[in-house]
């Protein structure tokens, strides 16, 4: 658990005087924000997170308090919801449509998030589920509002945003499901694109993690490929598990788990293979993927593959070289390349 707060969880402590219970805090930062205000006097409080990295970190301390998932229902009663910005806005529209069919009118809403990372846009949303609507603080680049659910216009839930992708690959097409924040949401990424072309030059057997499965496509377009066994996909984010679990259902051999990086992974795979995140927020995080390929070895048999693709720009190579004896680039255009890593140097 990082020591420091984050800037929206110091602006919520300058504002603590004026928190009201019981109070639910949906998608916490990865700080200590959530334990301190239950020690302190928020008993009554309970917390949601699509992230399973900040759920299993939280989770020692609030125990059944806080829960994963997808669709973030306020089930437990609270006076006070207390969102914290995700990156994209349709995700925020999606999380005051669950707010607004789930909380109780005259429910209070505060919407915290960075400058930077457009929270100032996010108001006008806001207004769309809640009146009373105004700023009530700003500092740290991090600006607050607040205001009062008024009765929902429609009872959403997770299906009305659901967003389907055509895939075509190899003679055939995969309709994917996808959620905002999901990626993909709109159209294959070009990088998994590329790795996916990689599993014919150079093809996978065995058994196979998808690493960070987002839609699932990479896992289950392999799994469609000669030879290959059992095929396992995690993810982080709620709504990517969600999706991936629907876009495998007709798979026997598909099984998809949450995990923060290996953290939920007990076995071993002949293949490893992953489009990995970069971002958090609106930061460049590489910690992830740095931890994918140093703990890789772990989790592959002997013979196993680790098999990536990333910008070119990002330093994965040389993380790669740390850890295997062999790296070799399978595949490459002029933004990606599709890493092909054996033989770790230490098991
Ligand atoms: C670049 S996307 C790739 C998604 C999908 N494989 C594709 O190719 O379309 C990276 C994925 O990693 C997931 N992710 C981020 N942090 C993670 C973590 N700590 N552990 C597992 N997955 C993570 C993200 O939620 C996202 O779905």
């Amino acid at each position: 658990m990082p020591s420091s707060l984050h800037n929206t969880s110091a602006l919520i402590l300058r504002n603590r005087a004026a928190l009201t219970a019981p109070l639910c805090l949906l998608n916490p930062p990865d700080d200590a924000l959530a334990i301190q205000l239950q020690q302190e006097r928020h008993e009554l409080l309970t917390a949601i997170s699509p992230d399973f990295a900040v759920f299993q970190r939280l989770r020692p301390a609030l125990g059944t308090a806080i829960t994963y998932c997808a669709w973030p229902a306020i089930t437990t009663p609270a006076a006070l919801v207390v969102i914290f910005q995700p990156r994209e806005k349709k995700l925020l529209e999606m999380w005051l449509a669950a707010i607004a069919a789930t909380a109780g009118t005259g429910t209070e809403i505060w919407l915290v998030g960075e400058n930077a990372a457009g929270i100032k846009s996010c108001e006008k949303r806001l207004r769309r589920i809640a009146d009373a609507v105004s700023k009530k603080d700003s500092a740290r680049h991090c600006s607050l509002f607040s205001g009062q659910v008024v009765p929902a216009r429609a009872a959403n839930t997770l299906a009305d945003f659901a967003h389907w992708i055509d895939v075509g690959y190899r003679n055939r097409n995969y309709r994917l499901l996808s959620y905002p924040g999901v990626f993909a949401y709109r159209r294959l990424d070009p990088g998994s694109a590329l790795l996916m072309e990689s599993l014919a030059t150079a093809p996978v057997a065995g058994d196979l993690l998808d690493f960070g499965c987002g839609t699932g496509v990479i896992g289950i377009a392999a799994a469609d490929r000669d030879g290959v066994g059992r095929v396992n996909l995690i993810d982080s984010n709620a709504l990517a598990v969600a999706a991936a679990e629907h876009n495998s259902a007709a798979h026997p051999r598909l099984t998809v788990f949450p995990s923060d990086g290996y953290s939920a992974v007990t076995g071993r795979y002949d293949h490893i293979l992953s489009n990995p995140p970069f971002h958090q927020g609106v930061r460049q995080v590489l910690a992830v993927t740095e931890r994918m390929i140093g703990q890789a070895p772990e989790h592959l048999r002997p013979g196993g593959e680790l098999r990536f693709v990333a910008n070119r720009h990002l330093p994965y190579v040389a993380t790669a070289k740390r850890h295997f004896a062999s790296v070799r680039i399978l595949d490459r255009d002029n933004r990606f390349q599709v890493v092909s890593c054996r033989r770790p140097l230490r098991i």
